[in-house]
């Protein structure tokens, strides 16, 4: 019997390790249990060389950590550039009772036999020249951000969501306005930017399949996913936003110099690497991104780097994987990712229940980017303590942890526009 008994515990044993599914520790939410652990400094180069300038930091450390990110953990964007046509599918002038004008641009690619079709709408402030605008994608189609009944709905894969009247992975009238609360389309015009807005689903739908969205496009032949340092879902949304830039650099209505990232949560993580990948983003906001956005891995505080990728195992390269229950053998940190992003402002925002985020984690990768923002004589965020809740503080990097939990609400949004108003009046009095 006995036997019998250790026999089947071996089995079970060997199975779950053979499926992923060996037990995962506890989520732990405790300070006092954060690990040891130092994180790599960005401002030594790996054989040990510190970077004493702006100069050096640009030509010898960036390209470097660039590197270590792509391989190790977004993967590698594709290097060839596809022509994209633009289609303008339908125009408005009198959005939000006249507040604004209305764009929805079709952003098309074809590479070896495969179409993508990306859909962009954009609102615009009216008697705004060259408007500045905030960039960000949504996760259940343009048409839930705004009740707005112009809007076409998305016809991409979309994830069934009973509270969005979602069925049969297909957008339909139900889901017209979902997400208003996320949008304060009217607040965002009144405040003079405009909104560029794309369903993340149209560059690659969140599922764990890689015969859809981008990838294929850019496939080898006989390949049929990433190879291991390969860009993943997170790459394929930051791909996308690069795609959305392109676009707005040739619309004469907008200003391509005052353009602004924001990302909430996942998406939080693909504004992030894009914003770090591609300088033509003035500046870069980061909502409650967390794991793999800017929560530091090392705490392993929230949501860990085994958890994301079990739960989310196309998000990153295959490459990560490696790391699930390792993080300090990470050759980088997300302080590193926002430092990328310096000299450019970037704003971290973090909220109090949202603790699988980890709000400390969030605002210590902002403490530890600080050093490479001070090269350029950029402030940071110098107290290693974060501010108290619903007490922003705007420097060159910016942070802020509301009340509430995981969304993006109104107090956000204040906090992005203040931020934005600030940074770009500053480079027009210089
Ligand atoms: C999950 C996931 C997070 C992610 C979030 C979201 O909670 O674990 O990493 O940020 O979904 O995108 O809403």
């Amino acid at each position: 019997m006995n036997v019998l008994i250790r026999v089947i515990c071996l089995i079970l044993f060997l199975f779950s390790h053979r499926y992923g599914m060996a037990q995962q520790p506890q989520v732990n939410y405790d300070e006092s249990k954060v690990p040891e652990y130092t994180l790599p400094d960005p401002l030594h180069l790996p054989d040990g060389h510190p970077v004493h300038s702006a100069n050096e930091w640009m030509n010898d450390r960036r390209p470097q950590l660039v590197r270590s990110f792509e391989h190790e953990m977004y993967g590698k964007m594709p290097g060839r550039q596809l022509t994209p046509t633009y289609t303008m599918l339908e125009e408005g002038n009198a959005a939000f009772a006249g507040l604004g004008t209305r764009k929805q641009v079709e952003i098309a690619f074809e590479n070896q036999g495969r179409q993508l079709k990306m859909l962009l709408l954009i609102y615009l402030p009216k008697g705004v020249d060259r408007a500045p605008v905030f960039v960000g994608l949504n996760f259940y189609g343009n048409q839930t951000i705004t009740q707005d009944p112009q809007v076409i709905l998305t016809s991409s894969w979309v994830p069934n969501n009973d509270n969005f009247g979602i069925d049969a992975n297909a957008a339909n009238e139900a889901s017209r306005g979902v997400r208003v609360s996320r949008w304060p389309v009217a607040d965002i015009l009144r405040a003079g930017y405009g909104l560029a807005t794309m369903y993340y689903g149209d560059i690659d739908p969140d599922r764990d399949d890689f015969t859809d969205g981008v990838h294929p496009l850019f496939y080898q032949n006989g390949q049929s996913r990433p190879k291991d340092d390969e860009w993943g879902a997170i790459g394929a949304w930051a791909w996308g936003l690069m795609r959305i830039m392109d676009y707005l650099q040739q619309d004469p209505d907008v200003d391509a110099d005052r353009v602004v990232l924001m990302g909430h949560s996942r998406l939080g993580k693909a504004a992030l690497w894009a914003g770090a990948m591609d300088p033509r983003y003035a500046i870069v906001i980061s909502n409650d991104s967390g794991c793999g956005g800017a929560a530091i891995s090392r705490r392993a505080f929230g949501e860990t780097v085994q958890r994301i990728n079990t739960a989310f195992p196309h998000w990153f390269c295959t490459n990560f994987k490696r790391y699930n229950g390792h993080e300090a053998d990470l050759p980088v940190d997300q302080h590193e990712l926002i430092a990328l992003i310096a000299p450019r402002p970037v704003y971290i925002a973090s909220a109090e229940d949202d603790q699988w985020a980890d709000p400390t984690g969030e605002y210590l990768a902002g403490v530890n980017a600080s050093p490479v923002y001070a090269l350029f004589g950029k402030m940071g965020l110098q107290d290693p303590r974060p501010p108290a809740v619903n007490q922003p503080v705007h420097y060159d990097i910016g942070y802020h942890r509301r009340t509430g939990g995981h969304d993006v609400k109104m107090y956000d949004w204040q906090q992005f526009i203040a931020f934005a108003d600030r940074q770009f009046r500053a480079v027009r009095q210089r």
